[in-house]
């Protein structure tokens, strides 16, 4: 039997597909974006986002079996995210795959998003050993996991409301920057000083390693109304009164000084508790992974931050740190390796726990 594993990848805004090899050779590695389509509603439709899946699934699955010089014969199993997502979402890669497995009787393995994330980290770095802390920052995610060895671990905090990339999303449309806000505000805030404004930094309870994004998001809305700016929360308003006459449009400066302010106050929480969480469970590595772990500023900051405690930080190339399906097919490795098989009944699951 080969080692070539086709993944799928529908969690969310991207068509995903890709071959690897083993759990580390990637073949192929195909990602429709649906970044354009959502880009005017200032976040994602999922009505439009599965319709789009719908029409992007089987060129795309297509693509990634040829660029990977395959064909679906050579497949040694089928792997499919099955959750945390969009339900429309997720079912449009989780039907794709049973149909695939179905007609080709080859073995169809379920796989958890987040778990997809974690194996993006090993596509990488093959040599990082259990145990480590990995923390998942994206927009759909920020959990900080114990993970004690292959396909197991411990939950050690998470966000109470916001993720980390929601937030990067949702301030960069109060600055009237383009969706998807990450990467947006972390260009701009390279002409900013992450000292102008004091934003908060959030301690959720004595010795928890959850976190909490969303007051950041008023906390920049108020600075702004503060100072006589008008904020997307208001444009809405019906009535004229004394904040119409006021501008709308903001300084360049201060959005740079607000992005780098804000980006700085993110990047320290995550960094506060992926270090805690380490010392506390006695490792000296973590794994930084999710479309958050794309930020230049938290990776150094992190890793200059945890190299005064001696701890490692790993985290994996840009595209892999963003949704794909390669990470998917990684995972589906590893549990197609221990016997874990999913049966035709599979179903889609929008809160699919890790652990
Ligand atoms: O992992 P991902 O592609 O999808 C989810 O599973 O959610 O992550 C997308 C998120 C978005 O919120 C995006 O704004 C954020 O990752 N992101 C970034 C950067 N690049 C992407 N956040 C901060 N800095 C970046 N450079
Ligand atoms: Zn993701």
């Amino acid at each position: 039997m080969s080692d070539l594993i086709l993944g799928i990848e529908t969690s969310c805004d991207e068509t995903a597909a890709a071959v690897v090899e083993g759990s580390e050779k990637i073949r192929s590695n195909i990602v429709a974006s649906q970044v354009k389509l959502h880009a005017p509603y200032g976040g994602i439709v999922p009505e439009l986002a599965s319709r789009r899946h719908l029409e992007m699934i089987v060129p795309v699955i297509q693509l990634a079996v040829t660029e990977a010089g395959k064909d679906f014969a050579d497949l040694a199993g089928l792997a499919v995210t099955v959750g945390p997502g969009l339900v429309g979402s997720l079912l449009v890669g989780v039907s794709s795959a049973k149909a695939l497995a179905y007609t080709l009787h080859k073995p169809l393995i379920g796989v958890n998003h987040i778990e997809g994330h974690l194996y993006a980290g090993l596509l990488d770095h093959p040599h990082l050993e259990c145990p480590y802390v990995a923390l998942v920052a994206s927009g759909g995610h920020t959990h900080l996991y114990h993970v004690e060895a292959p396909g197991t671990c411990r939950l050690l905090g998470c966000t109470r409301d916001d993720a980390a990339g929601e937030a990067f999303d949702k301030v960069a449309k109060v600055l009237g920057l383009p969706y998807p806000g990450g990467p947006h505000i972390e260009q701009v805030a390279r002409a900013g000083d992450p000292r102008a404004v004091s934003f908060p930094r959030p301690i959720i309870g004595h010795g928890s390693l959850d976190f909490s994004f969303s007051g950041l998001k008023t906390a920049v809305i108020q600075y702004l109304e503060g100072r006589g700016y008008r904020t997307p929360r208001r444009r809405g308003a019906t009535r004229m009164d004394a904040s119409d006459r006021e501008s709308t449009v903001l300084n360049p400066q201060l959005v740079a000084d607000i992005a780098a302010s804000f980006q700085q106050a993110v990047v320290d929480v995550l960094t506060r508790n992926a270090i805690r969480a380490a010392k506390r469970v006695g490792t000296l590595r973590i794994l930084l992974t999710g479309g958050v772990a794309c930020n230049e500023s938290l990776r150094q900051h992190l890793a200059q931050r945890a190299n005064r405690d001696e701890i490692e930080v790993f985290w994996p190339r840009r595209e892999l740190c963003t949704d794909n399906a390669a990470m998917i097919a990684a995972a589906g490795y590893a549990r197609l390796r221990r016997g874990e098989v999913a049966s035709l009944d599979l179903n889609a699951a929008a809160d699919l726990p890790l652990c």
